[in-house]
């Protein structure tokens, strides 16, 4: 039997701009959803304010080699983030390797010349990383140097400082450029009534296996095998067990199995959890908007625009419930421009002049929001004030919610397992977070508090305190509980260039403070592994941190048999930085055993480092420089170059996040 195949996607992105009469398109390259996030928001603009037509489009979906026949009245923008050390997001690969990697790219006449291509760029990046927005800024001098005509200054967001504020303030110069370059009279432009993206419809009948409570993906077909991936989590069983338990945090090993897909990973991978936001933070937004007793209804979101490129922004029909909870990331800070569109629904003239204040005041926003980290419940509670109806907030339609507020993400973890000693479970190391901006508030993180609850499921009494709800056995049963005692969650596996040398009998030195050492759990397993199993393994040296040996000290009851499995030169180095009266950190013991380790650099080591990108990674590499000068008789400059070598060469790797 014939299977009829879906019709091929379009990957002429001029052929589609044409036959939908689009001027402008904006391709994103984006890992978190906020590039996506983004360039949605630019082509809103464009289209509603200045009546300029144009479409978004994911970069791994079109073919950019049609870049040479953009029409010479049309625009092409780059909304791009930069991910690692100066790496193109996932779905740029493609892209990157096809006309950037190549130092000379073919486009679709066969020239190497871009000269009728106008574009913008906007790039994503953090300052505490070193490449520091070094995709966009490739990109567009690549481009500059095809002939390609830049018509706006280039953007850049810096997510270590204000990402948000940064697009803001780079739109205030771009818009002007834009309308100049495409004869758009920029004082004509349309302050009309909200156009609404979405459509959203309640359903009365519906088929109940066709809901959706919270699948990310498509839904498998009866019988059948699935390819899991990125678009198409798996949702795994998990197990959970506690490796600290403190004051203030908890520590969770999770074991997540795999076993009876195609998933697969590497050690030094990732793995990518879908998180499920607390129940507190679903009943207070749904509170404000008066949806409480609407929760479960079933409906379907759509976008107006019947030629858009995403046409649900989540998978429908679903229901309230499971909008809040597992499709929108309800417990991200507002942002300042979501804010405007809701103040003509604000009940009262107090709340819409604070509304108000808030969207347009840098410092009100700075404070009353951004600082104390408020998400969109929270800030329409507030400008409520103490005592207010619930509902107050009931006028809003629910298409404004799902065009504000960002799209839950996966969070990822560095694999604590190695692949080769078991290849169908992935453990993840994961502390729990909360913090308190302010005295009066705790912030806790989504994806950790979560698992910590389901942890706390199967514990005879659950503390009682300040932890927040989860509805563990709700709609979502499916996933969660529906086998006895099995815990469920999505989740998939990305690849890494985190990798252990590939002739074992190198020296690699790792230093993970804190969670930081998660992906060295999997690297000195996988050398006792090859150890075992008769291979020569060079000296595995682990440089560990934490705060007192007695309290969160990972795997503790691990590394002893590890490490004596590796032998003499390897060893388990601690720092404890709470134990004394002054700081001792990793790189302070770096320093301590500086010879011993330039000696093994010079016998080729391979150095790692993970954890924390702003501080300790920087710390510790200023170390081996220190330690380049002092024993291996470099002046600074060379040791500084000696350091970067080792980088370009992959000798240096780091995994790192802020
Ligand atoms: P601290 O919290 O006592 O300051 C894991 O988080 C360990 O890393 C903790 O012992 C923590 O110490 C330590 N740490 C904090 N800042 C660091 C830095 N800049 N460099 C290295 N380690 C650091």
């Amino acid at each position: 039997p014939v299977t009829p195949q879906a019709p091929k996607r379009e990957r002429n992105f001029v052929k589609v701009m044409q036959e939908q009469g689009r001027q402008v398109c904006f391709f994103y390259g984006s890992q978190t959803g906020t590039a996506e996030d983004y360039a949605a928001r630019l082509a809103k603009e464009c289209s509603q304010r200045f009546g300029v037509s144009c479409m978004t489009a994911d970069i791994e979906l079109y073919d950019l080699s049609y870049l040479d026949t953009v029409d010479e009245d049309c625009l092409v923008c780059f909304i791009m983030a930069t991910y690692g050390e100066g790496e193109p997001t996932d779905n740029a690969v493609d892209f990157w390797e096809q006309f950037i990697t190549d130092e000379e790219p073919t486009f679709s006449q066969g020239g190497e010349s871009l000269e009728n291509l106008r574009f913008m760029i906007f790039g994503l990046g953090n300052k505490t990383y070193e490449h520091y927005n070094a995709v966009s800024r490739i990109l567009d001098s690549r481009l500059t140097k095809m002939g390609a005509k830049r018509i706006a200054e280039r953007g850049e967001g810096d997510d270590d400082g204000s990402l948000e504020e940064d697009f803001l303030a780079w739109q205030e110069t771009m818009w002007p450029a834009f309308c100049e370059a495409l004869g758009v009279d920029e004082t004509s432009a349309k302050k009309g009534p909200r156009q609404p993206v979405y459509n959203v419809e309640s359903l009365p009948t519906y088929e109940k296996d066709d809901i959706y409570f919270g699948e990310i993906g498509p839904k498998p077909k009866p019988g059948s095998k699935p390819i899991y991936d990125a678009k198409r989590p798996y949702v795994a069983p998990i197990t959970t067990r506690e490796l600290f338990q403190g004051t203030d945090r908890h520590c969770l090993h999770v074991d997540i199995d795999i076993s009876g897909t195609n998933l697969s990973y590497y050690t030094g991978d990732h793995v990518a959890m879908w998180p499920t936001n607390s129940e507190d933070q679903v009943l207070r937004l749904a509170g404000v908007l008066g949806l409480s007793d609407k929760l479960d209804a079933v409906i379907s979101v759509k976008a107006v625009d019947s030629t858009a490129s995403k046409q649900h922004p989540f998978p429908v029909p679903t229901t309230y419930r499971a909008v809040f909870r597992h499709y929108l990331d309800i417990c991200a800070v507002a942002s300042r421009q979501s804010l405007l569109p809701f103040v003509e629904f604000a009940p009262s003239d107090a709340a819409k002049a604070m509304l108000e204040t808030l969207a347009t005041d840098k410092d009100a926003y700075r404070l009353q929001i951004a600082e104390p980290v408020r998400n969109l419940g929270e800030v329409l509670e507030l400008v409520m004030g103490p005592g207010a109806a619930p509902g107050a907030f009931s006028a809003v339609p629910f298409d404004l919610i799902v065009e504000s507020v960002s799209r839950l993400q996966p969070r990822y973890y560095s694999i604590s397992s190695s692949a080769k000693e078991q290849p169908n479970t992935i453990s993840a190391t994961a502390v729990t977070l909360a913090y308190e901006p302010s005295p009066d508030r705790t912030v806790f993180g989504v994806n950790t508090n979560f698992l910590y609850r389901i942890h706390l499921q199967h514990q005879a009494d659950l503390p009682t305190g300040h932890l927040p709800a989860y509805d563990l056995a709700g709609p979502r049963q499916s996933y969660l509980n529906s086998e006895g005692h099995t815990d469920k969650l999505p989740v998939h596996v990305r690849r890494s260039q985190f990798k252990l040398p590939r002739n074992p009998n190198l020296p690699v030195i790792m230093i993970g403070p804190g969670t930081g050492v998660a992906p060295f759990r999997g690297f000195v397993r996988e050398r006792v592994l090859q150890k075992n199993e008769g291979k020569q393994v060079g000296p595995t040296v682990l440089f560990f941190g934490c705060r007192h040996s007695e309290q969160d000290f990972l795997y503790k009851d691990e590394w002893p048999e590890l490490f004596a499995t590796l032998g003499d030169e390897s060893r388990l180095i601690t720092a404890f930085s709470r134990e004394t009266d002054h700081k001792v950190y990793v790189q302070h013991r770096l320093e301590e055993h500086g010879q011993e380790m330039w000696r093994l650099l010079e016998n080729g080591a391979y150095i790692y480092v993970c954890g924390d990108a702003a501080h300790m990674a920087r710390d510790v590499q200023k170390m081996f420089i220190n330690i380049a000068v002092q024993y291996g008789g470099k002046d600074e400059q060379r040791a500084t170059e000696f350091v970067k070598s080792l980088r370009s060469t992959g000798r240096y790797q780091e995994d790192v996040w802020s």
